[in-house]
C-alpha cells in the first residue's frame, strides 16, 4: 500500500489551494450573504482546468485521474462549498455522463465547452415528488418519431440558472417503469423551456438553485444519452461517482473548519491560557482530527476505486456517509470552540456549518447511501 501522493497530484492540490486562498476567500461571506453565484470565479476555475478534469485531453479535459479531481474539491470546499458544488456538478455528473456514455456528435457539440468551462451544465433528476424515490419521474418526454416532447418540472437544480446545458431525465414508456425513463441534453433557451424561482437557502448560497419548467419543450432525438429506456441506469451510474464529489466536498468543509478551530484555540486564551491548553478543547480537536483522517481514507479509496476501474457504489456510498456526518459534526464543533465568534459572519465556521447540512442531502441523502451500502453488504 502506498498512501503517498505523486508529484503531479501534490502540484494541482497546492493550486488549488491558492486558488481557493486568493480567489475565493476574498469575496465568499458577501456571496454567502448576498446569494451571488461566483461568475468570475467559476471562469477563471475554467482556465485552471478545473471544471473538466477528469475529461480526455481530446475533448478539452484535463485528462486526470479522480484522486486528482478530489484533492482539489477538498481544497475549494475548504473555504467556499458554493464554488465546489459547481466543480463537482459539472465534473462528476455532467462531463463524466456525456463522456462515458455520449455520442461521438453529442461530445464534440456539447462537451468540449463543459469541460474547457466555456459553459457549464446541470443533472436534472429530482423533482417535486421524486427525490430519493428517483424512479417516480413525472416528467414526460413523450417520443414524437424524430424529437421527444418534454414536460414536467425539475427542482433544486444547481447551476439552475447559470447553466447553457442540461441533462434531464424524463419517463417516455409508463409502462416498463425505470426501464422507460430516458435522459435527455436539453439546451438553455429552447422554447418552452422556463427557469423557476431561485432557492433562497440555508447553506451553498453562492450557488444557483432553481427549479425548471419544461412546457412541450421539443428534444431532438439525437440528443438522448444512450439507447431508449438507458436513462434511471444513466442517473444512477453518473450518481455513483458524483458521491465521489459530494464526499471530497464534505470533507474538504470538515477539513476548513477543524483548520480554522485549530489555529483559534491557539491564539484565543481564556483563564490564563490559550484554549488549547484545556482539555475540553484539546479532546475535541483530537476527535475532530482522527474522524477527518478515516474520513479521507474512505474518500481516497473510492477514487482509488474509480481509478482502478474497481465498482464504486458501495465505497463511493460509504464515503459520502461518513464524511458528510464527519462535516456536520466537526463544523458544529468549530463553531462551539469558537464561541461567540464562531456565530457571526467573520469567522467564516457558521458558514461551513451552514454548507455542510446539504452533503447529508443531495446526491442521495445518507438514508439512501445507507439503502446502497446494506444492499451491497447483503446481497
Ligand atoms: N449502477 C447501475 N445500475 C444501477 C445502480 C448503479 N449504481 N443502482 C441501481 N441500478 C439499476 C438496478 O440494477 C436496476 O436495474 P435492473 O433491474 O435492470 O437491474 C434499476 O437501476 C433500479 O434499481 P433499484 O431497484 O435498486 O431501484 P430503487 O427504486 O430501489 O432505487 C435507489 C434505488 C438507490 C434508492 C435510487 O433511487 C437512488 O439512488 N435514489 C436517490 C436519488 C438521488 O441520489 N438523487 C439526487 C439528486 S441529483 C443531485 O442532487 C444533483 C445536484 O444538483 C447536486
Amino acid at each position: 500500500m502506498d498512501f503517498s501522493l505523486t508529484e503531479e497530484q501534490k502540484l494541482i492540490q497546492r493550486a488549488a489551494r491558492d486558488f481557493a486562498q486568493n480567489e475565493l476567500l476574498p469575496g465568499v461571506i458577501e456571496r454567502d450573504e448576498k446569494q451571488l453565484f461566483p461568475k468570475e470565479e467559476v471562469r477563471k476555475m475554467g482556465e485552471l482546468g478545473f471544471l473538466g478534469m477528469m475529461v480526455n485531453p481530446k475533448y478539452g479535459g484535463s485528462g486526470l485521474d479522480t484522486l486528482s479531481y478530489v484533492l482539489v474539491m477538498e481544497e475549494l470546499s475548504k473555504v467556499d462549498a458554493s464554488s465546489s458544488v459547481i466543480v463537482s456538478v459539472n465534473n462528476s455528473l455532467v462531463c463524466w455522463g456525456l463522456e462515458t456514455f455520449g455520442t461521438e456528435s453529442q461530445k464534440e457539440k456539447y462537451l468540449k465547452k463543459l469541460a474547457t468551462g466555456e459553459i457549464i451544465g446541470t443533472f436534472c433528476l429530482s423533482e417535486p415528488e421524486a427525490g430519493s424515490d428517483a424512479t417516480s419521474q413525472k416528467t414526460t418526454a413523450t417520443d414524437k418519431g424524430d424529437h421527444y416532447l418534454l414536460n414536467g418540472t425539475k427542482n433544486w437544480i444547481t447551476n439552475g440558472s447559470s447553466a447553457d446545458v442540461h441533462l434531464v431525465i424524463a419517463q417516455t414508456d409508463k409502462d416498463k417503469k425505470y426501464r422507460g425513463i430516458n435522459a435527455l441534453i436539453v439546451e438553455k433557451g429552447s422554447e418552452g423551456f422556463e427557469i423557476g424561482p431561485k432557492e433562497n437557502k440555508l447553506g451553498i448560497r453562492g450557488s444557483d438553485t432553481h427549479s425548471l419548467i419544461f412546457n412541450d419543450v421539443k428534444v431532438p432525438k439525437e440528443n438522448r444519452i444512450g439507447k431508449d429506456g438507458f436513462g434511471f441506469k444513466f442517473a444512477m451510474k453518473t450518481l455513483a461517482g458524483g458521491r465521489i464529489g459530494i464526499a471530497s466536498q464534505a470533507l474538504g468543509i470538515a477539513t476548513g473548519a477543524y483548520e480554522l478551530a485549530l489555529k483559534y484555540a491557539q491564539e484565543r486564551k481564556a483563564f490564563g491560557t490559550e484554549i488549547s491548553n484545556h482539555q475540553a478543547i484539546a479532546f475535541k480537536l483530537a476527535d475532530m482530527h482522527t474522524q477527518i483522517q478515516a474520513a479521507r481514507h474512505l474518500v481516497y479509496k473510492s477514487a482509488w476505486d474509480k481509478d482502478m476501474g474497481n465498482n464504486y457504489d458501495l465505497s463511493g456510498a460509504m464515503a459520502k456517509l461518513y464524511a458528510s456526518q464527519v462535516a456536520m459534526e466537526t463544523t458544529i464543533e468549530a463553531v462551539q470552540i469558537h464561541g461567540g465568534n464562531g456565530f457571526v459572519k467573520d469567522y467564516h465556521v457558521e458558514r461551513l456549518m451552514r454548507d455542510a447540512k446539504i452533503t447529508q442531502i443531495y446526491e442521495g441523502t445518507s438514508e439512501i447511501q445507507k439503502i446502497v451500502i446494506s444492499r451491497s453488504i447483503l446481497n
